[in-house]
């Protein structure tokens, strides 16, 4: 009954509809009509009541289509093997199965909401229905498994130049892949892969956008760490146009470094990264070291130089401002 009801609202789009035309049409009793609007309510409709005119539709609840993306996809291959889900565990944990099922390079699993949102270093990502992006995308590069910081720094690119280019915010990067504007984190990668006899065989890249979070979604002790891409703009986003153009920028950056290598990529890094030049802390499985990134290497790896001059490669690590917690 409920899409019928919904096509009724539909069909006279910013109009009222009694509770008695309704009833009478469903065949249903106005209580039952009543009961239908308070859970069409529960799942984000909102409408209008009045004594006299019965309900009016005001709002829908936003929702990614399937179909709307793949309307205004501009990829080859990325995301068009499109899997949508209401609520999951974490699309890393679903991606994982398609690709151990054969699925191909560029399946996006996409979710309105995560119960067990991973983030790096074994932390929880909160992941609230509706209002962000939560998505994983499959990518079978034919490399050894060195290249893959590289792949790692290349999707920070991606992301970074595209919701650059969606909002005009001035978003940056902090090594190796954190997007944040004023230091502030908008938006987290996560890649997982697997490997083979040192090839890689795939990889989960996971990407966590903070679209339309409003204030009262962060925990106190997140508020000036973490923001969304709604509360710097000020308004509510268009979901399917972020996904859609950070596909498009995703597609041709990876088709760029497999054609041509790592080099154009390093020097966008490089030039949006907001870490190079400044002091910082890095905690690694080794211990904390502080000193100034000054570039990467070739090999993707972040180069350091230490108070003693000497400058040291980086393939993982936390990175933090000195007397920060990052
Ligand atoms: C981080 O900054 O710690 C990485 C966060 C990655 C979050 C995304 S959301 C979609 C995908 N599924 C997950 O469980 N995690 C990644």
């Amino acid at each position: 009954m409920s899409d019928e009801l919904l096509s009724m609202f539909q069909n006279k789009e910013g109009e009222y509809l009694s509770g008695e035309v309704i009833s009478k049409e469903l065949n249903v009793s106005r209580t039952a009509v009543w009961k239908k609007i308070r859970k069409l309510e529960e799942q984000g409709y909102r409408f209008e009541a009045s004594r006299k005119l019965g309900y009016k539709l005001v709002a829908v609840p936003d929702r990614l289509s399937a179909a709307a993306l793949l309307r205004s996809l501009t990829t080859e291959r990325f995301a068009r093997r499109l899997h949508l889900h209401e609520a999951v565990d974490s699309t890393q944990t679903v991606l994982r199965a398609l690709a151990e099922d054969g699925a191909p390079e560029g399946t996006l699993v996409i979710a309105e909401q995560q119960l067990q949102g991973r983030g790096r270093m074994g932390r929880s990502w909160e992941s609230p229905k509706g209002k962000g992006i939560w998505m994983s995308l499959l990518l079978r590069p034919n490399l050894a498994i060195h290249f893959s910081p590289q792949l790692t720094l290349l999707i920070a690119v991606a992301l970074c130049r595209s919701l650059r280019k969606s909002t005009g915010l001035p978003i940056g990067i902090k090594w190796p892949n954190d997007l944040l504007v004023d230091g502030r984190k908008i938006s987290g990668i996560l890649l997982e892969s697997t490997a083979e006899e040192e090839r890689l065989n795939y990889i989960l890249a996971g990407i966590g956008i903070s679209v339309n979070l409003e204030e009262q979604d962060y925990p106190a002790e997140l508020m000036d760490k973490a923001v969304s891409l709604r509360m710097l703009v000020g308004r509510k986003l268009d979901r399917t146009d972020i996904i859609v153009q950070f596909m498009k920028e995703l597609e041709e950056l990876y088709d760029l470094y497999l054609q041509e290598g790592f080099a154009p990529i390093r020097s966008l890094w490089e030039a949006l990264a907001v870490s190079l030049g400044q002091r910082v802390v890095l905690t690694t499985p080794q211990g904390i070291i502080e000193g100034i990134p000054v570039g990467l290497e070739e090999n993707g790896a972040l180069l350091v130089k230490l108070d003693d001059g000497q400058l040291k490669p980086f393939f993982s690590a936390e990175m933090g401002m000195p007397n920060s917690v990052s």
